[in-house]
């Protein structure tokens, strides 16, 4: 009997864009997240699930070992901190990147700068870097939104086509990081199905580089 292998995903883009991927490795889901309500999906081979959770809680169901694998953007597995996890793989699909955005006008005077953003660690390492104190207001999203009602000076965000910012009145500012989702691995999955997990990985390894 082969080793049974939990995958974690998340809806929409990296579902969509992992798919493609799995398929290389001749994974195919029986039902589509989108149009389905389980959480836990069957694939063509009985060992096989996809667990569909959301993008931020990939990290912690991999890190605890309730999934083997997963698919997480750098953005989320920097601000979860990736020690718990193994991240063999750079899948080079959701490419985006972190961004310090704003109107072009600074604050006129000198005072602590706020910053809205749901990349909290992120953020505080950022600024931390450059010696600059700043005061970090988390938010869950719209984070365009609070520049233009005075709740902070600035936003760090995910930018991919400047779209979003400059349908806000907003323009990138300073690049933080590159983006792009990665495969992480379960610490004790990797010894314990290593044949199957190394595998997997060197198939969706091919299929990345195929792509590329
Ligand atoms: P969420 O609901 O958490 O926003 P998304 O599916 O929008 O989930 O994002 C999942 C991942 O895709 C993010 O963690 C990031 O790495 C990447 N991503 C987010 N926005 C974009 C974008 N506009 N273009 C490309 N990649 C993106
Ligand atoms: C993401 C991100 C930005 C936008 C950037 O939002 O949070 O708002 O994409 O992309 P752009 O530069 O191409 O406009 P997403 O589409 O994931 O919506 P969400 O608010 O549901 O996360
Ligand atoms: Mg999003």
């Amino acid at each position: 009997m082969s080793e049974t292998l939990t995958i974690a995903l998340s809806k929409g883009r990296i579902f969509k864009e992992t798919l493609p991927l799995l398929a290389h490795a001749g994974i195919e889901p029986v039902d589509d997240p989108e149009k389905s309500r389980k959480l836990i999906l069957d694939t063509n081979h009985d060992e096989v699930k996809l667990v569909i959770i959301r993008a931020s809680d990939v990290p912690t169901y991999v890190e605890y070992g309730a999934a083997d694998l997963g698919v997480a953007g750098k953005d989320v597995l920097m601000e979860h901190g990736g020690e718990g996890l193994y991240e063999p793989l750079d899948l080079k699909i959701a490419r985006c990147r972190l961004m310090v955005a704003g109107a072009t006008e600074g604050p006129a005077h000198e005072r602590r700068l706020k910053i809205a953003t749901k990349f909290v660690n992120s953020t505080r390492r950022y600024y931390a870097r450059k010696g600059q104190q700043v005061e970090i207001i988390k938010l869950y999203g719209s984070m365009e939104l609070a520049p233009l009602v005075g709740l902070a000076d600035y936003i760090v965000d995910l930018v991919d086509t400047g779209n979003t910012l400059k349908a806000n009145g907003l323009q990138p500012l300073e690049h933080i990081a590159d983006i792009s989702s990665r495969l992480v691995v379960n610490k004790a999955s990797m010894k314990t199905k290593h044949v199957t997990i190394k595998r997997f990985i060197d198939d969706i390894a091919q299929a990345v580089e195929s792509r590329a």
